[in-house]
């Protein structure tokens, strides 16, 4: 990757796209931003919209543009692709939102664009799976969200449940983005202490907890047609980490050549975030139950990648 510019192009202006922009400008110095959006006037007016955030959080040129930007940018951020409607799973978008994803992909490849894809739309693994493959990137310079907002969600829900500060709770939630997750269980603590000290976490305490979070994303959906802070607020992270060069662990869909057993496959694990992408996937210890959770989401990532047109 060249010189750092701190410039980030973001492709998809929707609630999560608009959402991420407000955050990346309150929560990481980044010196331009260029939105890309098929939606001409929407995306100009949001751009004016955040100039006006500039004064309260910090400068930064904030502009609309086309894939060609991309060329000297840090990071490019895809948020674009359909959204899941109420009832729908993520995996029912992935057809669509493949489709999409090649006509982002290819012109920002030949914009001779040489930093970080962060990939948000779903079903995220099989998409930031995807744009490593079609945009022949290095591994480590291919990230998605992936469990990160469901490892906030659990750390929500634990903090709710042990009636602690959410910042009290360090647990995660590996494998799928989407029903085949899991909570690792067995490496969280809060307040520095394992759940097993906690006489109000039984099994079936957990087990309710960890389903409660797999559904969040669609109970959210259901509610108000869509979600997109929680999500914002995850590649904001992931582009400060790169942007700041942070040395970060964070739990994203990474790259997998070998661990857990499992290769060519993007999937939720903590990996190391710096200046140039990931620098580390960690292979977190799992319990025999939690490694075959976590083979069973690689299976049905495969079955999904395979079958994809
Ligand atoms: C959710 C979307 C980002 O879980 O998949 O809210």
């Amino acid at each position: 990757m060249s010189e750092s510019n701190r410039k980030v192009v973001l492709v998809g202006d929707g609630a999560v796209g608009s959402s991420f922009a407000f955050s990346l400008l309150q929560n990481v110095s980044a010196t331009e931003l260029v939105i890309v959006d098929i939606k001409k006037d929407h995306t100009e007016g949001d751009a004016l919209d955040l100039e006006d955030v500039t004064p309260f959080a910090g400068p930064a040129k904030i502009h609309t543009g086309e894939y060609e930007d991309a060329a000297d940018a840090d990071i490019v951020v895809i948020t674009a692709g359909i959204p899941r409607k109420p009832g729908e799973s993520r995996l029912d978008l992935v057809n669509k939102n493949t489709k999409i994803l090649d006509s982002i992909v290819q012109p920002v490849v030949k914009s001779g664009f040489d930093g970080c894809f962060v990939v948000s739309a779903n079903p995220v693994d099989i998409l930031t799976t995807i744009t490593q493959r079609l945009s022949g990137f290095p591994k480590e310079r291919v990230i998605g969200t992936g469990t990160s907002l469901d490892s906030a969600r659990l750390q929500v829900a634990l903090a709710h449940k042990l009636n602690v500060d959410v910042n009290e709770v360090n647990a995660y939630v590996f494998g799928e983005h989407g029903d085949s997750s899991f909570a690792n269980y067995d490496e969280a603590t809060v307040s520095g202490k394992p759940l097993s000290e906690y006489s109000a976490l039984s099994a079936d305490s957990l087990a309710e907890i960890e389903e409660s979070v797999k559904k969040k994303g669609g109970q959210i959906i259901g509610l108000k047609g869509a979600t997109f802070y929680g999500v914002a607020m995850s590649l904001s992270k992931i582009c400060k980490a790169i942007l700041n060069n942070e040395d970060v662990a964070l739990p994203i869909s990474a790259p997998l050549t070998g661990e857990y057993g499992i290769n060519d496959l993007y999937l939720g694990t903590l990996a190391i975030i710096d200046g140039n992408g990931i620098q580390q996937v960690i292979e977190v210890p799992l319990s025999e139950e939690e490694s075959h959770k976590m083979t069973n989401s690689a299976e049905k990532m495969n079955e999904v990648l395979m079958a994809v047109k």
